[in-house]
């Protein structure tokens, strides 16, 4: 049985990957008191202990806003961090699995879905963090794998640790009767996190490299609302509730809209995302199963 160590598994994404995978991997999830990837004595006592085959690493300052407020802090985490993890689970020839984000295109100005080939120019703390990592990682480890994550939500109900998602702010929005402002210049994919957690197995065996991962969306995002508004059916007016933000991102649209196209290729079609709208669908399916 593999022995996948999980980074930040009380996290938003860790604890959705343990929940699921829990009975068919020997899952290690230390705390952060029990593995701090800041602290070199640390991570090198844990790896030499327990020796992983598979390492997924998730621990991040992942808020994009405090990373603007703390840039040192969240640059040992999200960069060093990264690094001290990637080079121990060389040390022990284990499969690294990095999660970067969707945020690193947020300085182009291309349209359309974004492939992983494009020269990314990130303008925010959070996401050229997430690039020099993703450099940093590949140097010390070759055969990692770095999955650029997107947005993701989930049952604002769930039992387990939920960030503020798009769902979430939609369905409050809604039950307060409160408008929400969503901008028409923000172009993004949003994915459930379960499609994303499903696959992560999948992930292990992609040949190294840096792959977008999770669902790709044409819409703006305040289209993307006025859609799940519509799905939710929920007896108010869209217009008196979803409002259209033409202000934000105010030099160019932000377009962070990613192909999934390689990975689905490279994993011979074993990881295949919907597209944002359908996993919507599915997600309120699911749901009202
Ligand atoms: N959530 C999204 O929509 C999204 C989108 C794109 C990419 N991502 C990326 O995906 C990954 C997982 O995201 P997430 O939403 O699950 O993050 P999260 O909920 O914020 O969880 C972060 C985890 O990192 C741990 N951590 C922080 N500092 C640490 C340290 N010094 N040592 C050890 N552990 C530490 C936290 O533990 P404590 O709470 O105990 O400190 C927590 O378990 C992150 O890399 C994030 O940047 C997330």
């Amino acid at each position: 049985m593999l022995t996948i160590l999980v980074t930040g598994a009380s996290g938003f994404v860790g604890s959705r990957f343990v929940q699921r995978w829990n009975n068919e991997y020997n899952i290690l999830t230390p705390t952060h008191a029990e593995l701090d990837i800041t602290d070199d004595e640390s991570v090198q006592n844990y790896f030499l202990q327990h020796r992983p085959n598979v390492v997924l690493h998730l621990a991040a300052i992942s808020n994009t806003w405090r990373c603007e407020q703390e840039p040192l802090l969240s640059y040992a985490v999200n960069v060093d961090g990264a690094e001290r993890i990637a080079r121990a689970a060389a040390a022990c020839y284990a499969k690294f699995i990095f999660f970067s984000s969707d945020q690193v295109y947020n300085g182009n100005l291309e349209y359309g879905l974004l492939r992983e080939d494009v020269i990314v120019t990130p303008e925010t703390e959070y996401a050229r963090q997430k690039l020099k990592a993703e450099e940093k990682v590949l140097t010390i480890h070759p055969d990692a794998v770095i999955l650029r994550a997107t947005w993701m939500y989930d049952n604002p109900n769930s039992e387990l640790p939920i960030h503020p998602n798009f769902v979430s702010n939609i369905e409050t929005a809604v039950r307060d009767k409160k408008p929400l402002s969503v901008s028409m210049r923000e172009y993004r994919g949003i994915t459930w996190v379960q499609e994303v957690v499903e696959f992560l197995p999948r992930t292990f065996s992609l040949l190294s490299g840096i792959y977008n991962y999770g669902a790709a969306n044409r819409l703006n995002t305040y289209e993307t609302a006025c859609c799940y508004f519509e799905m939710l059916d929920c007896g108010l007016r869209c217009d008196d509730i979803i409002l259209a933000d033409a202000e934000r991102f105010p030099t160019h649209e932000r377009n962070i809209s990613i192909s999934n196209e390689k990975i689905f290729n490279l994993s011979a079609g074993a990881i295949f995302f919907s597209d944002t709208l359908d996993g919507l669908r599915v997600f309120l399916q699911n749901r009202a199963d």
